[in-house]
Order: C-alpha cells, then sequence, then structure tokens
C-alpha cells in the first residue's frame, strides 16, 4: 500500500461500481459463525484490515477458518466451521485487534460467556478509545473484565463465565456495545435486555434473528435476547453503504459523473446519507434488488448535479459518513451545519478537529465545536492532505481531490487498508484510467 497518493482532478466519474463488502456485517458474520454449531460459508467477506483482526481472533480462539478458492467466486469463499460457543479455547497469547474498536468491543461481548482468560490490545488509536462503555455493562451481566484505568482504556482482561441476564441502559447509542452485550446475553442465564438512548444499527439483529437465535427487537432502541444460538448460514456480504457514499459524494460533485453502485446493503439504518445528500439537491435513487439474512440489498444510481448547503441533526444512521458528507458541504453553495456529533472525537482520530484541519487545508471556512461543524462551502482547491492514520479522513480527502481543478496529494494513505484498500483503484476506474 502506498504511504502517499496524487490525484489529479477534476474526472468524471461513469460506469458500474461494487464497493466492497460491509464491515461490519462481515465482523457479525464471522462472530455469529463461531456461535452456530457446524459450517458457514461467507462470501464477499470486507478485505480491509479490521475484518481481518476479528479472523484471526476467531482463529487464535480455535474456530477453524479456511479460504476456499474456486473458478464461480472471483473472491474467494470463507468457510468457519465452529462447534459452537462451547468449543472456543483459551488463547495462548494476547489478542491484538489493530485498530478496531468493533473488533476490540464485540469479541469482548462474546469472551465474556467463556470460562477461561482473554486479554485483547489493539494500536495506538485503539489504546486510547473508550473502552468503560461496553466494561461495565458487562461486568453486570457477571463476567472479570478489566483494563487501565479501572476499564476505562485497553489493553482489557477478560475473565468469563456464568453470566445472568438483566436489562442494560446504555449511556451512548452504539451498535458495537449493543452487540458485545447480545452475544453475551445468548450465552446468559434468564433474558438480556440493552436499552439504547437512540437507534444504532441494527445489524446484528436482523443477522440473528434470520438464523434463528432468540434475538427479538422490543422496539427501535430496545432488544431483548435469551439464551440460545443461530444456525450456520451461506452469506454473501451486501455492499459497505459508508464506502458506498465515497461514490455517492464524488459523483454528486464531480460534473459530468453517472455512476451505479451495485449489492449495497440498503439498511435504512446506514442510509440517513442518502437522505442528507438528497435534501442538498443531489440526484441519488435507491433501488432494493433483493435480501440477503434480514437485510435489504440494491444499487445506487448517482448523477452528478449542484448541492446547497443543508442541516444535519443528530441522525440515527449516520456517523461513518460524517467525514465524506462534511466533504459534500465544502462543494455545496452556502452553509451546512453538522451537530450533534460529539462521538466522532472518540473515533480513529478526532474527526471534528480532523474533519476542520483538512478542509481547512482546501482553504473552505469551518468552525468546530464541541459537537458540531458549521462549513461555508466555496470552492475548494487542491492542497496536499493528512490522514491523521484515519481511514475515513483519508477516503473522503481523495474524493474531494477526485473533483477539484489541479493536483492533489493525500499522505498517510495507508490508514485505507482498514476499510477499502482498493478505493483508489475503483474510482480511478471509474474515471477511464488504470485501462478500464
Ligand atoms: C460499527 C458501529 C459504529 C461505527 C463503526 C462500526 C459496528 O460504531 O462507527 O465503524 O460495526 O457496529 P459505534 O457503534 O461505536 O457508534
Amino acid at each position: 500500500m502506498n504511504a502517499e497518493v496524487v490525484i489529479a482532478g477534476p474526472r468524471p466519474l461513469r460506469g458500474t461500481v461494487r464497493v466492497p463488502g460491509d464491515k461490519g456485517i462481515s465482523h457479525r458474520a464471522l462472530l455469529v459463525a463461531a456461535l452456530a454449531s457446524g459450517r458457514s460459508t461467507i462470501r464477499g467477506l470486507a478485505d480491509g484490515d479490521d475484518v481481518h483482526r476479528a479472523r484471526l481472533a476467531l482463529e487464535r480462539l480455535c474456530v477453524r477458518i479456511n479460504f476456499l478458492e474456486s473458478a464461480e467466486d472471483a473472491g474467494g469463499a470463507v468457510i468457519v466451521q465452529s462447534t459452537g460457543v462451547g468449543g472456543l479455547r483459551e488463547s495462548d497469547s494476547v489478542i491484538d485487534c489493530g485498530n478496531s474498536g468493533t473488533t476490540m468491543r464485540t469479541l469482548a461481548g462474546l469472551l465474556a460467556g467463556r470460562p477461561f482468560l482473554s486479554v485483547l490490545t489493539g494500536d495506538a488509536s485503539l489504546l486510547s478509545r473508550p473502552m468503560g462503555r461496553v466494561v461495565r455493562p458487562l461486568r453486570g451481566l457477571g463476567a472479570l473484565v478489566d483494563g487501565r484505568a479501572d476499564g476505562e482504556l485497553a489493553p482489557l482482561v477478560i475473565r468469563g463465565g456464568d453470566l445472568t441476564g438483566r436489562r442494560c441502559e446504555l449511556d451512548v447509542a452504539t451498535a458495537q456495545v449493543k452487540t458485545a452485550l447480545v452475544l453475551a446475553g445468548l450465552q446468559a442465564n434468564g433474558t438480556t435486555e440493552v436499552v439504547e438512548p437512540a437507534p444504532s444499527r441494527d445489524h446484528t439483529e436482523r443477522m440473528l434473528a434470520a438464523l434463528g437465535a432468540p434475538v427479538t427487537r422490543v422496539d427501535d432502541r430496545t432488544t431483548r435476547v435469551e439464551r440460545g444460538a443461530p444456525d450456520p448460514f451461506e452469506l454473501d456480504v451486501p455492499g459497505d453503504p459508508s464506502s458506498a457514499a465515497l461514490f455517492a459524494v464524488a459523483a454528486s460533485i464531480t460534473p459530468g459523473s453517472a455512476i451505479v453502485i451495485e449489492h449495497v446493503c440498503l439498511n435504512p439504518r446506514r442510509l440517513g446519507f442518502v437522505d442528507v445528500l438528497r435534501q442538498m439537491g443531489a440526484r441519488i435513487l435507491a433501488e432494493q434488488t433483493e435480501e440477503r439474512l434480514g437485510e435489504p440489498v440494491g444499487r445506487l444510481v448517482v448523477e452528478a448535479s449542484g448541492l446547497a448547503g443543508t442541516a444535519i441533526a443528530p441522525e440515527e444512521g449516520m456517523i461513518d459518513e460524517i467525514p465524506v458528507l462534511a466533504v459534500a458541504a465544502a462543494f455545496a453553495d452556502g452553509v451546512t451545519e453538522i451537530r450533534g456529533i460529539a462521538e466522532l472525537r472518540v473515533k480513529e482520530s478526532d474527526r471534528i478537529n480532523t474533519i476542520q484541519q483538512e478542509l481547512t487545508q482546501m482553504g473552505v471556512d469551518v468552525e468546530a465545536q464541541r459537537d458540531s461543524l458549521t462549513i461555508r462551502g466555496g470552492a475548494p482547491r487542491p492542497t496536499m492532505f493528512k490522514s491523521h492514520g484515519d481511514h475515513r479522513i483519508a477516503l473522503a480527502a481523495a474524493v474531494a481531490a477526485n473533483a477539484m481543478p489541479g493536483e492533489s496529494t493525500v499522505r498517510g494513505w495507508q490508514s485505507v487498508a482498514v476499510s477499502y484498500p482498493g478505493f483508489a483503484e475503483d474510482l480511478a476506474a471509474l474515471a477511464g484510467e488504470n485501462g478500464s
């Protein structure tokens, strides 16, 4: 992976693209396959480092995972052979979750019910992210979980065991913690109920319910879990809406573009960005073509159009897309206000700060407050961007670079390896470069 990419815009985008499998669904598919007794087949698994970490972690816990290459499957398939949660064994060393908050938090939930010791660590960014939000409720179910700063920070040490279901009221809406509690709840005696202050993405609930596990959604903020296990399954992971958002913004802001993004997960809790872009004047059509393990799947059709500033309220279903929506705002006429985004401060970088720095770099006027951003759109100019070690900042910068007349560089490009290693190539292919 190159340490930097250079993009000379504007490059109108045309044609069809298929984005990598959804990162969140890929994580869940691996964990759920480990809980299911038998053989599960997963195609189109996200190929970034985050999901790779989850796979390595499960292998350390003695789940058998193999790649199957075949003539029909270009990307091959991952076969997970498990004897159910009881077949997991103590890892003989520390489990390194890399840059992946989803791997660390969801795995903590799975391991909270296992009667052995697990130690989870990660890179410098992950070691600074909040873990108390998952440690406290898991302790409430009866697991022994500790970490630095009394469990606020990783490395985490987990000695799992007998869990007792209970009602867990979360302080923040987070699908990672909800998923951790659902995975623990499936191993607990009695009923576990997870209540969030606002709805978060519901991939875990959809997948487990589709596979016959005792998980039900009581309302859009409450999930109920009984002791039980899912059936093994076959899944072709739908494309990641957060990656699709990159192309949707790129096509909207680059004149002359008209693209189709195929096989995308159209879960309504992930499509907040489509509503926001439409509100700004974007021309985007979403068409469902099928359903996979409870998830609607289909295509997005996007054409370039002038955008206008808007107000983005604390929206359910939108978090990872904010960096690229900030780029859309930078190219829009007028002011965009993005409110209720305090969670962005504890992502792979402090994204309120890093978005402000990178937009300012291209001459856009941005004000950052504790939990909001105000962006005055204008005529951004090419520049030298920095990723700040954050994949979503690097990817959003490349989208901006593609639309501007002149040459821009994105430094620290290697950070995109965690979610979309092939983005620069896919973008170039839509721009008619690389011989495609
Ligand atoms: C994820 C949930 C979100 C998101 C992350 C993946 C998931 O985090 O930012 O990239 O797969 O559950 P939070 O649940 O902490 O908001």
